[in-house]
């Protein structure tokens, strides 16, 4: 069976999750669900990154122990994704010991390649973004990310010589031309790599709360190195060998444009120097602003995820997310693009054809569904709509992907409004109406079942479809003519009352 392994960032547990975190998390989770329904075996790795000076300092505000503050924060991701329904296959915590050997191990390949070396760091460092920054990165002195100010920090670190895989990544990129997308993104990498790489630090040795470097214990890990690891680490490396030989390399890391340069730059070379392959891909997305700005605690307009989901519906608000803003472009996030995109897309197109369809079958056909014809006017639409449906999917386009799906709904809410069933008498006729309409909404059910798995499955039962939607097979169940007719067809409750504006 074919494999599709993907992961998110491992978030920051400094504060609870906001929309920002659940945006990546549900890009992944919705085309981890495409890859099963084109009948791969999925894997989606997620977790928590919980080293380093900004934890410590969030601790140390708190009057508590780190790794009590860790235990406090880490399971509300795990509760958020749970309630954003994303199907996690593993969750990862960098205070795992599994990912401590893990880490060790790779500080140790590195070393023992020649790749680490001792040396004294004098330079600005950004707590906010974990990061160390030259000047000219800065504006007058402060972080462009979180408009704070970057402390100056002197001491004795590790450094990664990163310097010395210039040409190994620009070869590596150059074989790989489509490893990242959206693809203008390989340009900002390998532009970045052409300009020259500088060593970066990989200890630091005033901080206690890190994992510490196997030959030197007056050091921990820095926090980049140490969770940019628990993507092998979280699939066996250093703990359980023969997993990882059979799981590395991951298909897909997805990632935000934030964190770029640590993922499709550092990354690839601290595995080239511990002998290891780097990620098959990188899927970049852009950031979800709000009023214009990222979302951050530091900016303070943070939106909670689990608020809006009380008010819309899990499946609603992982329709908006994913239909609102094309994955690698920057989105704004407002609520009346939220309510009003709900009312567009899902009252009136997507719920007005389920519920349209339900009472005239239930009206005009005793509720038992008819057959579709063997190729009727939608039946065109419906297999365009497929084929752009599959091609948006596997670029990680997500909202061009919903729209294809969206087309075969608008053309067959047109197709009723057209024939207008409700006024017909029963007979022939109208049979081949419904039946094709009824088609349609099966392969519609299909097809946006990665982004609402729950409102898909509930179509599906209203439809009379035995098992699973998340059990189709995208290429054989989408074909035209796959609905056997004679089904019970339900209207249930309207699967997504309008909003109020
Ligand atoms: N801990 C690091 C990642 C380590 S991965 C080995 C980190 N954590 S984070 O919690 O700050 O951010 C994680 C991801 O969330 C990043 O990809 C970031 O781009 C994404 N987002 C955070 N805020 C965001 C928005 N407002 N919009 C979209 N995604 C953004 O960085």
């Amino acid at each position: 069976m074919k494999k599709f392994s993907a992961t998110t960032p491992i978030y920051y547990v400094n504060a609870k999750p906001h929309l920002g975190h659940a945006y990546t998390t549900i890009v992944t989770d919705a085309v981890c669900r495409w890859h099963k329904l084109c009948g791969e075996e999925v894997h989606l790795l997620t977790g928590t990154d919980e080293h380093g000076l900004k934890i410590q300092q969030f601790a140390d505000a708190e009057g508590v122990s780190p790794k009590q503050f860790v235990d406090r924060i880490a399971p509300m991701f795990a509760d958020a994704w749970r309630r954003l329904n994303i199907d996690v296959s593993d969750f990862i915590r960098t205070t795992e010991q599994r990912h401590k050997v893990g880490v060790q191990k790779l500080l140790q390949a590195c070393y023992d390649a020649g790749d680490i070396e001792v040396d004294v760091y004098r330079g600005h460092y950004c707590v906010a973004c974990e990061a160390y920054y030259m000047p000219e990165e800065l504006d007058d002195g402060k972080c462009k990310i979180h408009s704070t100010k970057a402390q100056y920090v002197e001491e004795e670190n590790y450094f990664f010589r990163l310097s010395r895989y210039e040409k190994k990544l620009l070869d590596w990129y150059a074989a790989h031309p489509d490893a990242i997308k959206p693809d203008h993104r390989v340009n900002e990498v390998t532009g970045f790599i052409k300009q020259g790489l500088r060593d970066f630090s990989v200890s630091r040795k005033s901080l206690t709360w890190g994992i510490e470097l196997p030959w030197d214990k007056s050091h921990v890990a820095y926090v980049w190195f140490d969770a940019l690891a628990n993507y092998i680490t979280a699939h066996g490396y250093g703990t359980d060998e023969k997993r990882f030989a059979a799981t590395w390399p991951v298909d897909y890391h997805f990632i935000g444009k934030d964190i770029i340069r640590f993922h499709c730059v550092y990354w690839p070379a601290m595995l080239m120097s511990a002998g290891l392959e780097p990620p098959k891909g990188w899927a970049v997305g852009g950031w979800l602003l709000v009023g214009g700005e990222k979302m951050s605690k530091t900016t303070g307009n943070v939106v909670n995820p689990l608020d809006l989901i009380d008010e819309i519906g899990v499946d609603g608000f992982r329709y908006y997310v994913l239909a609102d803003t094309n994955y690698g472009n920057d989105g704004d996030f407002s609520y009346e693009g939220l309510l009003s995109r709900f009312n567009s897309d899902l009252a009136n197109n997507f719920g007005n054809l389920a519920a349209r369809v339900a009472t005239v079958v239930e009206k005009k056909c005793g509720g038992v569904g008819p057959k579709p014809s063997s190729k009727g006017e939608l039946a065109a639409i419906a297999t365009t709509s497929v084929a752009d449906t599959i091609k948006e999917w596997q670029n990680v386009q997500t909202s061009r992907a919903l729209d294809a799906t969206w087309s075969l709904i608008r053309a067959t809410n047109a197709f009723l409004e057209a024939h207008e069933p409700w006024k017909m008498e029963p007979g022939k006729e109208l049979d081949t109406v419904m039946g094709d309409a009824l088609e349609a909404l099966r392969i519609v059910t299909i097809l946006a079942s990665p982004a609402m798995p729950r409102t898909c499955q509930e179509v599906w039962q209203r439809l009379g479809m035995s098992g699973q939607v998340a059990d189709q097979r995208i290429g054989t169940d989408t074909q035209w003519g796959r609905y056997p007719g004679s089904t019970k067809v339900h209207k249930g409750e309207p699967l997504f009352p309008r909003k109020k504006v």
